[in-house]
């Protein structure tokens, strides 16, 4: 008998298959995926996988969804359906079309964790890694940004425009959790450590780390940073994927309960099921898809330069 691992691997090959996965997935998974990345590389590998069929993709609802939008003529499952992003959740489509009637010359500018009505909404969407540049190369000088009010923050400072977060208080229950007594605490413990932080975090904690990066930025600057030592601010499972990379270095997470759960519900087993019974289909209607792919289009067009 075969063990799920190489029953995925022949599964794989028989369906022509691929399995993309985001960082915060476990140790297991990255190991059996195609391709592990960002929200942002997930979504580029996403819009080039012409020679595949089948695409399991190991990240929350709404980079699916993404996936789905992007390959009408593929099919693309989730492992288990719960796993969704509840930030994604804080900010309906309903909502995005009643702040634009409110702020009739603000463009909206939706971060990708959002569902794909709203994504439909959206004059461009953006991720953590290029929503600086992203709000920087439309024209509009005042932007709608939703639904992650830290990110907003974050994109505030940046830019010279005015960012209104939409909603007033969308956030992340797993970066919420980081706390500047633990990063204090740290920081006199591993006086030569960089901090590196999600912008997803709370504006003091981002403000108390040396850099503020996404997840894929995390792993570009650790690989040319000359310093040995780094606390992370970000899912604890970031941290598996630095140490894989960087076996020279050290890595402290920030806080080691900041767990997704909602990333957490794909295992090896349910991966294999999801192969095996072509299960579970996510599938974006029709219209909502076209107008969500043009605002995705627009944000890969510019993330190329
Ligand atoms: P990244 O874009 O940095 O991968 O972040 C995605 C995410 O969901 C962070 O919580
Ligand atoms: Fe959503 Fe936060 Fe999980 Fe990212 S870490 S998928 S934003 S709940």
């Amino acid at each position: 008998m075969l063990s799920d691992l190489q029953e995925i691997k022949r599964l794989k090959k028989e369906k022509n298959a691929i399995i993309l996965a985001h960082n915060y997935q476990t140790g297991d998974i990255q190991e059996i995926a195609d391709f592990v990345g960002d929200s942002l590389e997930l979504c580029i590998k996403a819009s080039k996988i012409d020679e595949s069929d089948i695409v399991v993709f190991c990240g929350v609802d709404f980079m699916a969804e993404t996936a789905a939008i992007l390959n009408s003529n593929k099919k693309i499952l989730i492992p288990d359906t719960q796993a969704k992003c509840p930030m994604a959740c804080m900010l309906n489509a309903e909502d995005v079309r009643k702040f634009k009637k409110m702020y009739p010359d603000a463009a909206a500018v939706l971060y990708v964790n959002t569902l794909a009505e709203a994504k439909a909404e959206a004059e461009i969407l953006c991720t953590s890694s290029n929503a600086v540049k992203v709000v920087e190369s439309i024209p509009q000088e005042k932007i709608l940004f939703g639904p992650d009010r830290n990110l907003a923050w974050y994109v505030s400072k940046k830019v010279n425009k005015e960012i209104i977060p939409i909603p007033a208080h969308g956030y992340c229950y797993v970066h919420k959790m980081f706390d500047l007594g633990d990063l204090h605490f740290l920081r006199s413990k591993y006086h030569d450590a960089e901090i590196l932080i999600h912008p997803e975090c709370d504006p003091e904690v981002q403000n108390f780390a040396d850099n503020v990066l996404s997840t894929g930025g995390m792993i570009r600057h650790v690989a040319r940073s000359p310093k040995k030592t780094f606390i992370i601010g970000t899912e604890a499972d970031m941290i598996t994927r630095l140490r894989g990379e960087n076996p020279d270095k050290i890595f402290i997470p920030a806080l080691s309960d900041a767990i997704c759960e909602n990333m957490k519900l794909y295992t090896v087993k349910n991966i294999k099921n999801c192969l095996l019974n072509e299960k579970f289909e996510v599938k974006v209607d029709n219209n909502t898809a076209k107008k969500a792919k043009v605002a995705i289009k627009k944000m890969i067009e510019i993330s190329k330069n």
